[in-house]
């Protein structure tokens, strides 16, 4: 159930119901996994409006994640269930109102050959710390550049080096405020991006100065095909050359215990 209330989140926060009137949109998946983010974007576009054509990208490494969704399926419409197995075994889907397909691979070299502006993308890989390729500036060029002009990035990341990667890819940032419930140490629920700020959520003046801090040096990957370690090792030393606040005092500043 909780799986299932942060993909819809996914749609929310890119305002598919909103734009689902426009008869035609196209999906951009970073990290398809089990399809969910996938599965709520649909369900949320037929919803307001079961004409709307759908042309959805998913990436993703391993194709049994997929596969292993096939008998978790039970939550979605009967449409829905239908695309998501056809995605999974045959990594593509033709309906009347639906085209979808699942590039298969590491997402830094699938995404490059691919033209299309997306309207929404959902970006949902591992965290920073254990997927440090699909956070840095380089790849959020790749995907911006298949972002529309007028869509939407969602992310649940919320960290100052993601959010910071993506600034430096060109795009503006808001925020997704925090829900009723939260633990005391979180300040939001994560990151949009478009490339205009219009519509999008302000950070709060903590948050900006977060990005003030050495915990904002984004992590790069200049050819899209280092090692993590290799990431990781260039990300420190940058740090450790920074002249920048520390993130420890920005806690401080602002109580936070852990982050
Ligand atoms: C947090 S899960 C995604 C969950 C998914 N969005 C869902 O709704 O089930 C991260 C996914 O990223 C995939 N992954 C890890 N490294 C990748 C890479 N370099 N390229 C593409 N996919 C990758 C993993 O196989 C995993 O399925």
């Amino acid at each position: 159930m909780q799986r299932l209330k942060r993909s819809a989140k996914f749609a929310q926060a890119t305002n598919l119901a909103e734009q689902a009137d426009r008869g035609q949109l196209c999906l951009l998946d970073v990290c398809y996994g089990l399809g969910y983010n996938s599965a709520a974007a649909i369900e949320t576009i037929w919803q307001v409006n079961p004409n709307c054509n759908i042309t959805l990208y998913g990436l993703e490494q391993d194709p049994t994640v997929p596969i292993a969704a096939i008998d978790l399926l039970s939550d979605w419409s009967i449409p829905v269930q239908s695309a998501l197995r056809e995605i999974a075994e045959t990594q593509i889907c033709q309906t009347d109102r639906l085209t979808a397909k699942l590039l298969i691979g590491d997402a830094r070299q699938t995404i490059q050959p691919l033209q299309i502006q997306a309207d929404a993308v959902f970006f949902d890989p591992f965290s920073p710390r254990r997927c440090p390729q699909l956070w840095t500036v380089e790849f959020f060029q790749q995907v911006a550049r298949c972002l529309s002009p007028t869509g939407k990035l969602a992310t649940y990341s919320r960290s100052a080096s993601v959010r910071s990667a993506m600034l430096a890819a060109g795009l503006s940032i808001g925020t997704i405020p925090l829900g009723k419930q939260h633990l005391l140490h979180e300040w939001s629920q994560g990151t949009v991006a478009a490339y205009t700020s219009t519509g999008l959520c302000p950070l709060s003046k903590m948050e900006q100065e977060h990005l003030q801090t050495r915990a904002a040096i984004p992590y790069r990957d200049l050819q899209l095909g280092d090692r993590p370690e290799e990431i990781f090792q260039r990300h420190q030393q940058e740090q450790q050359r920074s002249t920048l606040e520390s993130t420890s005092s920005w806690r401080r500043r602002w109580q936070i215990d852990s982050v």
